[in-house]
C-alpha cells in the first residue's frame, strides 16, 4: 500500500546509509518500497543526501523501468508478458487492454483510476493468457474478452 510522502520517512530510510553515490539504486528501492513510487520531491532530497546532481537520480530512476515515477492507479492491470502467455496470445491481449484504457505499458491514468503494467509470469500458466485485474485473475485471455473487461466494464471493479 503506498503511503503519502514525508520527508522525515525517507529521511529515516537515508539514516541507513552512509550517503555514498553507489547506495541510490537500493536508496531508490527503498524509497519506493515504503512510497510506492518515486516523487520528485523524493529524488530531491536523496540527491542532496548522496551529493549527486538531481538529474543524476532522475535519469537513473527513469532508465530502470522497475522504477515508477507516477503512483499506481486506484486499479492495478497486470498482463503476464511470460513464455506461456507470449506464445498464447498475450501480446494482443496488452495491446487491447492498452487502448481500451489509453494507455502504454507502465503507465498510469492522469486521474490515477488505472495502471496497466505487464510482469514475467503470474505463475498460473494453465489459463495462459492471463490478465490480472487487481487480485482477479482473467485466465484464457483473447482481444474479445479483453474487450469485454475492459469496454463493458470501464469502472473496473475495486477487488483489492
Ligand atoms: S507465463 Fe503467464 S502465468 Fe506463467
Amino acid at each position: 500500500m503506498e503511503e503519502e510522502f514525508k520527508e522525515e520517512v525517507l529521511r529515516g530510510i537515508l539514516a541507513f546509509y552512509e550517503g555514498k553515490r553507489r547506495e541510490l539504486i537500493p536508496v531508490l528501492h527503498e524509497t519506493q518500497g515504503i512510497f510506492g513510487w518515486l516523487s520528485e520531491e523524493a529524488m530531491r532530497v536523496i540527491a542532496r543526501f548522496l551529493n549527486i546532481p538531481e538529474g543524476e537520480v532522475y535519469s537513473v530512476a527513469s532508465f530502470y523501468n522497475q522504477f515508477r515515477l507516477m503512483p499506481l492507479g486506484r486499479n492495478i492491470v497486470t498482463v503476464c508478458r511470460g513464455t506461456a502467455c507470449h506464445i498464447r496470445g498475450a501480446p494482443k491481449v496488452l495491446d487491447e487492454i492498452g487502448k481500451a484504457l489509453g494507455l502504454k505499458d507502465g503507465e498510469t491514468s492522469p486521474d490515477l483510476e488505472h495502471t496497466l503494467e505487464s510482469v514475467a509470469c503470474i505463475g498460473c500458466c494453465a489459463l495462459a493468457p492471463v490478465v490480472k485485474v487487481n487480485y482477479k485473475v482473467h485466465g484464457e485471455m483473447t482481444r474479445e474478452k479483453a474487450r469485454e473487461v475492459f469496454q463493458a466494464t470501464p469502472q473496473i471493479e475495486d477487488a483489492r
